[in-house]
């Protein structure tokens, strides 16, 4: 079953979402030549914990093993979660994916970009905009009545119609209360399949897109997924809640303000 959430489930959705949106905000304008994946991680850590948050990935567990970093930090050909590093420097040219998840209250927000270091190839940054626009006609698909599979299948065909690989190894998801709720969503499949869209859901959106085919494998440290041929890849993923009205993008940057907990007299 996938969760719907209800009106105060939102409102600690919309929080933990903004938190997110703004943390990933502020790593990006630190990504230049010169900085090491590490000092992203050490900025995130801090921002996560200025917003009263806690990172969901840190101790996140898959099998026996526990990812060791607040931030998940994907250098040129890796796919996602790289694991940020002082010895892996960023320099003119790369491209680095920044994937953020908070938990706040219990609920999770999960966003992620893949942004430009100086200058990049022409090639690169059509990848990283095909990429985003497929994001994009994805989250146009999240519509009351509309399936599962209309977005799997909206943005196979714009990253396919560019001769890109789209990763097949990892999905979207549902996301609230736990990283990884139901539905997975593919970014390949079939229009009309997969489960009916209901209001009240929270789905994280995200194509993995190569610039050469979609084989991934794994690094040897048993997290970082990487392009099999070495490519380049692009990341792009929102959390966005559907409503009767359309979908809404909860991962968007906005002012947090603390709690009013005086009356006024
Ligand atoms: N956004 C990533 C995901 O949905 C975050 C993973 S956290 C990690 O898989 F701990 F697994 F790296
Ligand atoms: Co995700």
């Amino acid at each position: 079953m996938i969760p719907i959430k209800n009106d105060r489930q939102i409102t600690h959705m919309r929080e933990s979402c903004a938190i997110a949106a703004n943390v990933l905000q502020e790593l990006k304008a630190l990504v230049r030549p010169g900085i090491s994946t590490q000092d992203l991680e050490e900025a995130g850590r801090a921002a996560i914990a200025r917003h009263g948050a806690r990172s969901a990935c840190y101790g996140y567990q898959i099998g026996s093993r526990r990812y060791p970093a607040h931030t998940c930090i994907s250098v040129n050909e890796e796919v996602v979660h790289g694991i940020p590093s002082f010895r892996r420097i960023l320099r003119d040219g790369d491209i680095v994916s920044l994937d953020i998840v908070v938990e706040h209250e219990g609920y999770i927000g999960d966003n992620a970009v893949t942004v430009p270091v100086g200058l990049i190839a022409p090639a690169i940054q059509q990848l990283l905009r095909v990429t985003e626009e497929a994001l994009r006609l994805g989250l146009a698909e999240a519509r009351v009545g509309h399936r599962i599979g209309d977005i799997s299948s909206a943005i196979q065909r714009h990253v396919e119609g560019h001769g890109y690989g789209v990763v097949r190894d990892m999905v979207g998801h549902g996301v609230g209360l736990s990283m990884h709720e139901e539905p997975q969503i593919p970014n390949f499949g079939r229009r009309n399949s997969g489960d009916r869209i209901k209001a009240g859901m929270t789905l994280a959106i995200e194509p993995m897109v190569n610039l050469g085919g979609y084989r991934t494998k794994m690094l040897s440290d048993g997290w970082t997924v990487v392009a099999a041929d070495g490519s380049p890849s692009a990341h792009f993923e929102h959390t966005v809640l559907t409503t009767e009205k359309g979908p809404e993008i909860l991962t968007i940057p906005r002012p947090i303000l603390a709690p009013v907990h005086a009356t006024a007299t």
